[in-house]
């Protein structure tokens, strides 16, 4: 499965800050994503797809900020992060959630939180996030998920990757991981399923066992049709807000009635 919105090359952060989608958008939705991880102190963990730390925040408060590393591919989204005084014990480095820069077996947790959206290959990161982990070490994963109302979710599918419950699922046990628990989650706005947190345990040690085919080189050219799906998938993550709070509303007052 390929991302829905191609970032154009080169603007990959600016585009994703301005199409940022609220998989794990309040406190509340974090720390019941977060409960799934299972954080304390001693952990060496990972948050894939840090972005500005929103999630490390929430990682810090459970486990140690000198054993946390924070990885994203935009340099944008890591300086925002690097400037928060509760990260400053943090590791921060850039890189590809589908190809980690981390040694197999080597942490103790993975969280990843509204980034799976923007990956080419959520397989391909999923097993990655198997491959890092150390025997019994266990990956949490939160991203938005497909809406229920035919309209959010044609824009949602003109946006970006909206999996459906399934397909995490399917995801995560083709990597390997075992006691796979899911989490629905939503905003107090929202009516319905917004987002899902999953968690898994990696039993054994080594990469993940999933075939994978050979990484597609990436397409960096911008033909004019290209910019135009960006543009179209962008605008639709402009109106995705608007029209989900309008059905909700909607679905609210006819439940008043
Ligand atoms: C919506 S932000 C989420 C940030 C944070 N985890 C949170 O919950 O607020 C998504 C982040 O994923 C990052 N991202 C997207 N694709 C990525 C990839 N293949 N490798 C690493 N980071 C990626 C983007 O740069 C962006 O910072």
């Amino acid at each position: 499965m390929r991302a829905k919105t191609p970032l154009p090359a080169g603007s990959t952060s600016t585009a994703s800050e301005a199409t940022t989608p609220p998989a794990c958008s309040t406190a509340d939705m974090r720390s019941r994503a977060l409960e799934l991880a299972r954080l304390e102190p001693g952990l060496d963990v990972v948050d894939v797809g840090a972005g500005t730390g929103f999630a490390s925040e929430g990682i810090v408060e459970l486990a140690d900020a000198e054993r946390l590393t924070l990885l994203d591919q935009s340099p944008h989204q890591l300086a925002q992060a690097r400037a928060k005084p509760a990260l400053a014990g943090c590791a921060i480095v850039r890189g590809d959630a589908e190809a980690l820069p981390f040694a197999t077996d080597s942490a103790d947790r993975y969280v990843s939180t509204g980034s799976i959206e923007y990956w080419p290959d959520p397989q391909r990161g999923i097993a990655e996030a198997y491959r890092v982990l150390r025997p019994g070490g266990i990956a949490m994963l939160a991203g938005p998920v497909q809406p229920a109302h035919r309209w959010a979710r044609r824009l949602a599918d003109a946006w970006m990757l909206f999996p459906a419950e399934e397909e995490y699922l399917a995801w995560f046990q083709a990597a390997g991981f075992t006691g796979i628990e899911v989490r629905r989650m939503a905003p107090d706005w929202f009516a319905g399923d917004f987002a899902v947190a999953i968690a898994g345990r990696k039993e054994t040690a080594g990469p993940s066992p999933v075939a994978l085919a050979p990484p597609e080189p990436p397409d960096e050219s911008m033909t004019p049709r290209r910019w135009l799906r960006f543009a179209a998938g962008s605008l639709a993550g402009l109106a995705f807000v608007p029209v989900a709070l309008a059905l909700t509303l909607r679905a609210r007052l006819r439940r008043g009635r």
